[in-house]
């Protein structure tokens, strides 16, 4: 079959890899048809984690069920299914809990699996024609419809981003009326910027410097704001001054709520400097988040910082020790919450906000190509040039 693999820094290849075989009699074989490059894979890419050459990535997969163990009861040949990307196994003492990012028996190594990611245990990814699917059962969502349909791509961002743009909502508190500063206009902070504006947020910005990026995070609802045009968090504050609706209702002391209730980072790591894009500053946009949100405002961690970094400048940030402004965030009682998303706690809500009619994600994919073209756009994507915001991969021709 055909499938991507890492074969070292800046280079993904269309290789020829074995087909997946059963391997206990949980698992399902999945016949892919739609799958993404996630701005995590780009991590990889970027060779900013240790990942072994010939590694088939891709953590974003849907498709049609082609075999199952005989074990595996709920779902059948032929059924159309979306994968987590995290991989779990249901019993746990975790996933008991809900908690099946941090699922403690399907990576002998970590307290979390994935399909095709550095340090997520030994299973290969879903860029590719097939994948296996442990636990079938448990790690399959069902879906309605057939291939290629008209919910396709909304239903294969229910395998990360949007349900992991909703947990980045619900870490950063966000709910009717509050307001929200978003760092990063990718899938993942566009998706948070969407998902703010279903739950009924009253102000919703999105950071960063790519015009196209911007432009979709206005069109989904929220008020972009450029980092290189000036320090963001003094322009959110700024253009909350001139709010006369909200100053009009201030009363006194609440001067001091001049910033949001709600931040959200959805950059991570491989954070720009405000002062020169060109330059990575791993803290810049905690900084940012701990300095916009008002006392007693909540931050949601949901861009990735990861170690060990063979590609960060120095010690300390090779092991993903940073400074951080500790003293501002007691200070002003914020609540942080932080690390991978529970896909499973969302995506069947999710999933029937899009049946329904009630919710569109799809609106950010920006390219959708065949096998043959994921070297290309991995390089794009990770300069984020040409408008490549996301990009979904098709095998099927009618997907
Ligand atoms: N926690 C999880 O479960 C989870 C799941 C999926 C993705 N992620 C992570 O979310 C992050 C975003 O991923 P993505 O898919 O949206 O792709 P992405 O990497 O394309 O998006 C990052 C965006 O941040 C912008 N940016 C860079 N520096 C900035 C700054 N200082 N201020 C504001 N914006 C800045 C970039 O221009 C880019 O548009 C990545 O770190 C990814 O690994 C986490
Ligand atoms: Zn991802
Ligand atoms: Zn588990």
């Amino acid at each position: 079959m055909k499938a991507i693999s890492y074969e070292g820094k800046r280079k993904m290849s269309v290789s020829d890899q074995p087909k997946p075989k059963l391997k206990t009699p949980n698992d399902a074989i999945l016949r892919v048809t739609t799958t993404g490059i996630c701005g995590s894979d780009l991590h990889m890419y970027d060779g900013r984690t240790p990942l072994e050459k010939g590694t088939v990535v891709g953590h974003e997969i849907m498709g049609v069920i082609e075999q199952v163990g005989a074990a595996v009861s709920s779902i059948k040949k032929g059924d159309r299914v979306v994968l987590p990307f995290n991989i779990a196994c249901g019993f746990c003492f975790n996933c008991h809990r809900g908690h099946t990012e941090a699922c403690l028996t399907m990576n002998p190594s970590q307290a979390h699996a994935a399909y095709g990611y550095a340090g997520m245990g030994p299973y290969q990814g879903g860029q590719a024609e097939f994948v296996l699917v442990p636990h079938a059962d448990f790690n399959c969502l069902k879906l309605p419809g057939t291939p290629g349909d008209q919910w396709e791509d909304d239903f294969l961002l229910l395998s990360d981003v949007f349900p992991t743009a909703f947990h980045a909502t619900e870490l950063a508190g966000v709910a009717p009326g509050k307001t929200v500063a978003i760092f990063g206009a990718g899938p993942v902070g566009l998706l948070s910027a969407y998902c703010s504006v279903l739950k009924g947020a009253s102000e919703v910005y999105v950071v960063d410097n790519i015009d196209e990026r911007l432009s979709k995070a206005e069109e989904l609802g929220a008020t972009p704001v450029d980092f290189s045009t000036g320090d963001p968090v003094e322009q959110i504050f700024a253009m909350r001054k001139h709010n006369r609706g909200i100053q009009e209702g201030l009363r006194p002391g609440e001067e001091k709520m001049q910033g949001v209730d709600c931040a959200i980072d959805a950059v991570g790591y491989q954070a720009r400097s405000d002062d020169d894009p060109d330059q990575e500053k791993a803290t810049q946009v905690l900084e940012n988040c701990v300095k916009v949100v008002n006392p007693t405002g909540s931050i949601g961690v949901i861009g990735v910082y990861i170690a060990p970094d063979p590609g960060a400048k120095d010690k300390e940030a090779k092991k993903g020790v940073y400074p951080f402004p500790l003293a501002d965030f007691f200070d002003k009682g914020i609540t942080m919450g932080s690390g991978q998303a529970p896909v499973k706690k969302y995506n069947e809500y999710l999933r029937d906000l899009i049946v329904n009619g009630k919710a569109k994600p799809s609106k950010i994919v920006s390219h959708r190509i065949p096998i043959e073209e994921a070297p290309d756009a991995y390089d794009k994507f990770d300069q984020r040039i040409d408008g490549y915001t996301k990009v979904l991969i098709k095998f099927d021709k009618a997907a």
